[in-house]
């Protein structure tokens, strides 16, 4: 998944990278900024006091030291000062101008904390929506693995309004008594199993036996998830990496799905294409069917996919924003 969130303390993450959100002096803080000094050690602020400050909106790369990562970009987010003063394009500077260093120094993972979210005091669910778009607009055209992530629950924020509306959303769509759903939902796939073995009795009936073994009849029975990913892709002439990167899919899972007709994908990997595919719900769930899953009303993670998808909303990163404010897996693989 290209572009992941995560609940996590930076200093711990495992990636070639993480970003500092430092101050202009470059020598050390508080919040995130103190967090990553302490645990590199006094050799980082060393390092830091050579390279004679950062301006705000800029980047500057240092080694990690005692820190489990290979890298620190340190970069200064700007102060909010009420939306006035050039915040939100230097907030995406910031992103971009981290993002291209790590790519000069061959980072093939990177892992952003909130940026003026915290001291700074950038509203928190625009500053979640600065870094998701500016991260996303990145990924389209560069092959890297991001993390977002964030140190607290209280730290994340998606705007108020949204959230309350998928909130009463999910209060009116979502069937709290599972028994009913899961019989329902074991009928849906009794039937897809149904449907699946008649139509191979029936081709083996008509004399596929003589002509055909068994592998013949699969390969005549309805589309496969992946044959149907590929024609979907055609008919809306979209290239492969436009559908699996707007999908928040890396370029291995989709060459799997490629080349082979009967991958099995786990269920958010077929949310993912069909959203990048924007389908209508029919089709989508005709697509989930083919992988051998439906909706489920006793989903949370399907139920807010639902919301979505009824806003004509397929943004599967403004999608994540809200799955993770409820808990929920992401999208993408
Ligand atoms: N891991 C991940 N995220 C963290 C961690 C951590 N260990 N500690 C704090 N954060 C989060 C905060 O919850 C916030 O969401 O980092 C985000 C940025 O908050 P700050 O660290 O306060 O950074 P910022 O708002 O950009 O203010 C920068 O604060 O620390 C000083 O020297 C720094 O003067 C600079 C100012």
């Amino acid at each position: 998944m290209p572009l992941q969130i995560v609940r996590n303390d930076i200093t711990k993450m495992k990636v070639d990278a993480i970003v500092n959100a430092a101050n202009n002096s470059l020598l050390g803080g508080g919040g995130v900024d103190g967090a990553i000094h302490s645990a590199a050690g006094p050799d980082l602020l060393e390092e830091c006091r050579r390279l004679n400050g950062c301006k705000t909106g800029d980047a500057k790369i240092t080694k990690a030291y005692c820190l489990p990562c290979s890298y620190v970009i340190h970069t200064v987010g700007p102060r909010w000062q009420g939306g006035g003063y050039n915040e939100e394009k230097l907030l995406e500077s910031c992103y971009i101008n981290s993002l291209n260093l790590a790519k000069k120094y061959k980072c093939e993972s990177v892992a952003f904390p909130l940026i003026s979210s915290g001291v700074y005091r950038y509203p928190k669910d625009q500053a979640l929506k600065v870094a998701i778009n500016t991260i996303s607009d990145f990924l389209l055209e560069n092959d890297m693995t991001v993390y977002i992530v964030i140190f607290d629950k209280k730290s994340y924020q998606i705007s108020e309004k949204l959230f309350s509306d998928i909130k009463a959303y999910i209060d009116d769509k979502y069937v709290k008594d599972y028994e009913d759903t899961k019989n329902e939902y074991r009928r849906d796939l009794q039937i897809l199993e149904e449907y699946t073995f008649s139509s191979e009795a029936k081709l083996l009936d008509t004399g596929e036996k003589k002509s055909g073994s068994l592998e013949n009849a699969l390969d005549q029975i309805d589309e496969s998830f992946s044959q149907m990913l590929l024609r979907k892709i055609d008919e809306l002439g979209m290239t492969d990496a436009q559908c699996y990167k707007k999908a928040n899919i890396d370029r291995k899972l989709f060459s799997k799905i490629r080349s082979n007709k009967f991958y099995k994908p786990s269920k958010a990997t077929v949310l993912a294409f069909a959203l990048a595919l924007e389908l209508p719900l029919d089709e989508m769930e005709d697509m989930l069917m083919k992988a051998g899953f439906a909706f489920s009303p006793s989903s949370k993670f399907d139920i807010i996919v639902q919301y979505f998808v009824e806003q004509g909303n397929y943004k599967v990163y403004e999608i994540n924003e809200a799955l993770f404010a409820f808990d929920q897996n992401l999208i993408g693989g």
